[in-house]
């Protein structure tokens, strides 16, 4: 038996759109933070003996079996590997031939915006591969997870992580790298806001679709816009200027959800919590004088706030009183009607 566990990753220059929807290929490339954090995992086991029935996967408790064919995809990709293994090594046993269970289990609100479907085949992969003992690297594992969801190729490494698109049309280039450890930079934290739980509005390959298609913003975002902050935030990172990557984080948030609203029809992932937790954020940089918060929202209207430990009073004291949870899984309150004070 082998275990996988990985914690959701916060994209700080998004991912949204495909050149290809089954190998899940990226018009962009894209960054992201995978946290530390125990409040955000997945924790994924798996098995194979000669004597289980078939292939099944159990997902926080209940039997799901084996049906997608994004899950089915990976599957095939790392049996494969085996395979290759057993071939070149007659005494291994032949676990590639046998059925597989998967036990997988997350602590967060699946297919809220929080990244769950990323973690979720992230573990998978690593808790396959650990069982078959697959040699590859991390970035090679990527390509697999990638296509159980794009933003799951991210979540292998820990840290702050590139996910560059490639050009190729198999997917070969289009693999995660690790830009730096968390190690890098430990002071950087995120607080999450969770204004809802509620499943998505717009599954993200619907709405990546729709925007392809639709908006007119879109080409703008991917061929001018992206690849330059892709460069500039990676440099930000590795420098560890907290200004220049959380103006680029925000900036990058702006603009993939612009990039929604533009989509016909509009995609709308944001309400009117997740603005008055921009327009606190804001408000908090300008008292400042420098950046010392920046959000960032996904496919949903829950907030991560970024900062820097140095100003963890500062920017956690402000979002308690304004709204009456942080992070955890407590919802953030309706009720910021002190907000318009501000
Ligand atoms: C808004 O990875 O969920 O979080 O590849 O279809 O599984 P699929 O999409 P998914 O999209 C996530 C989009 C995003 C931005 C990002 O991950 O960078």
């Amino acid at each position: 038996m082998s275990i996988g566990r990985t914690t959701a990753n916060f994209k700080t220059l998004k991912y949204w759109g495909k050149r290809d929807k089954t190998l899940n290929l990226p018009t962009n490339s894209s960054i992201s933070v995978t946290l530390a954090q125990e409040d955000l995992r997945t924790l994924t086991t798996a098995a194979t003996s000669s004597s289980f029935e078939k292939d099944n996967l159990w997902l926080n408790g209940k039997e799901e079996g084996i049906k997608g064919d994004r899950t089915i995809a990976c599957l095939k990709d790392l049996r494969l590997l085996r395979r290759e293994m057993e071939a070149a090594d007659a005494s291994l046993p032949k676990f590639s031939e046998w059925p597989i269970h998967i036990v997988s289990e997350n602590n967060f609100p699946t297919a809220a915006g929080l990244a769950s479907s990323a973690a979720g085949f992230a573990a998978l992969v690593v808790a396959i591969a650990k069982l078959y003992q697959l040699p590859q690297l991390m970035s090679e594992l990527s390509k697999i997870a990638r296509k159980g969801s794009g933003s799951a190729c991210r979540s292998l490494f820990g840290g702050f992580v590139a996910w560059e698109m490639g050009d190729l049309t198999n997917g070969e280039d289009s693999k995660a790298v690790e830009v730096a450890p968390l190690s890098h930079w430990p002071s950087m934290k995120a607080a999450i806001l969770v204004v809802s739980d509620d499943k998505k509005d717009t599954p993200s390959t619907t709405g990546m679709q729709s925007t392809v298609a639709t908006s007119d913003l879109f080409e703008h975002r991917i061929n001018t816009v992206v690849p330059k902050r892709f460069e500039e935030m990676k440099k930000a990172i590795l420098s560890r200027d907290f200004a220049a990557f959380g103006e680029m984080t925000m900036k990058d948030s702006n603009s993939f959800h612009a990039v929604c609203l533009d989509s016909y029809p509009p995609i709308f992932y944001l309400n009117d919590t997740s603005k008055k937790i921009i327009k606190l954020v804001h408000a908090l940089n300008e008292q400042e004088g420098k950046i010392i918060a920046a959000y960032t929202f996904d496919a949903g209207p829950n907030a991560v706030i970024y900062y820097d430990q140095e100003h963890e009073n500062k920017v956690l004291g402000l979002i308690h009183k304004y709204f009456h949870q942080v992070s955890g899984w407590e919802k953030v309150s309706d009720q910021v009607a002190q907000f318009e004070d501000l």
